[in-house]
């Protein structure tokens, strides 16, 4: 047998967790945030901070917020500053505050109990360990919507007011809340809105050059020498700009096209395998957005499926999808929800990129909302989705 080859040298770089310590066109922000707390560094019982950055898919939101807290820490530690950096994905925690923060109180409190205390008091523990540790944390809320689609403005006031309502006593806990869009703020009352939105740092997606000097960095963290040629490197950038410029795309794209040469036991990495790790990375990026969906979220995009697959057309409304989801409501047992609702999840499906939707221009009986699956076979998406509820129905 001939010994396993591979265009790789250290795959883990290529990871969507790992974060690296140079992150090519981000400097600007980096800066900025570390400016916003620099008083961290100096007087972190005076006061705190809430910042909120926004940007596409794949602009870097999560790893800059990530950088940062490693940054911030080790210079505020240094200084004799007990500071914490603690990054929590709100939709792994279904967006209720309650989790968010019994999961933050866990690492102060390993084993803390699961019941018997309200979001409120939870925050009050947290407050209250802090105290007990001198302690400061920079809390960052990814994937924030998720919070806000669930618990609306209460949320946020519970996580500002009881630390407004400590008066004479130090500031502990400062936010971070990492979105896509501002549209998502304006579902939430003007005081809640005004709480947070002091501080902005808007993330644009990348050029096809910023991408280049990204996956650069990436090819040599991550492959031998000499086996990602130039021309595959700027494919790939290629293909992620086009992506509205989404450098995770681009990173993932890489990794694939290194498994296909591997698989090929290839020398060095082709464009055409670019190629086809493009036409297989959809599916992927697809099914982990598919098992984090609520049920009815399942269960409307099932419906969406189902019409898709009867039929040859292109576009269906979105009464027509509401039909469907409602008989499948049925043979599910649960309680159709409400049109706005629906409407809500159909915007969080559309910001996931699994439908498109549209509005039509006005027909004979007004406008209408359009849904179209862009790149999803019909057939895949109720498999997939059919196995997910199978699950949980189970
Ligand atoms: N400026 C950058 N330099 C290096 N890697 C980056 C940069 N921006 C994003 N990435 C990488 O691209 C991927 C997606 O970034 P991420 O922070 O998850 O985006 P977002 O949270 O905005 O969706 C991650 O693997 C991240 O490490
Ligand atoms: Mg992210």
């Amino acid at each position: 047998m001939t010994p396993y080859r591979s265009v790789f040298k250290d795959e883990t770089k290529l990871d969507i967790n790992y974060v690296p310590h140079r992150l090519p066109h981000r400097d600007r922000e980096l800066r900025l945030l570390m400016e916003f707390f620099s008083f961290l560094l100096r007087t972190p019982e005076k006061m705190t901070q809430r910042i909120m950055i926004t940007g596409d898919v794949g602009t870097g939101k999560t790893a800059l917020s990530q950088r940062f807290g490693a940054e911030i820490t080790r210079e505020a530690n240094k200084r004799g500053t007990n500071l914490r950096s603690i990054h929590v994905n709100c939709r792994e925690y279904r967006g209720s505050l309650f989790l968010i923060l019994h999961h933050v109180v866990s690492i102060f409190h390993p084993n803390f109990p699961r019941r018997g205390y309200s979001a409120e008091e939870l925050l009050g523990i947290l407050l209250q360990v802090l105290d007990d540790q001198k302690a400061y944390v920079v809390l960052t809320l990814d994937e924030f919507e998720s919070l806000v689609e669930r618990e609306g403005s209460e949320a946020v006031y519970k996580l500002t007011r009881l630390q407004e309502m400590r008066l004479n006593k130090p500031q502990r806990i400062s936010l971070i809340c990492i979105l896509r869009s501002l549209k998502v703020i304006e579902k939430l009352d003007a005081s809640a809105r005004s709480t947070l939105q002091s501080n902005i740092i808007h993330l644009e997606g990348y050029s096809k050059q910023q991408l280049m000097d990204i996956l650069n960095d990436r090819v040599s963290l991550a492959f031998k020498s000499l086996t990602v040629p130039e021309d595959t490197a700027s494919l790939t950038a290629e293909l992620a700009f086009s992506e509205n410029g989404n450098a995770r795309f681009g990173i993932e794209l890489l990794w694939r096209a290194g498994k296909y040469a591997d698989a090929e036991d290839l020398d060095t990495v082709v464009p055409e395998c670019v190629r086809k790790a493009a036409s297989s990375i959809y599916a992927v990026m697809r099914k982990s957005d598919l098992a984090l969906l609520r049920l009815h979220e399942k269960l409307f995009l099932l419906g969406v499926a189902r019409l898709f697959k009867e039929s040859e057309k292109a576009y269906v409304s979105l009464t027509e999808v509401e039909q469907a989801y409602a008989v499948l409501c049925e043979g599910f047992d649960v309680q159709p929800y409400s049109h706005t609702q629906l409407w809500k999840y159909l915007r969080a499906l559309s910001a996931l990129g699994i439908v498109k939707t549209e509005v039509s221009a006005a027909g004979s009986r007004g406008r209408s909302t359009l849904i179209s699956l862009p790149r999803i076979p019909a057939y895949e998406l109720e498999k997939e989705l059919s196995v997910l509820l199978q699950k949980e129905e189970s």
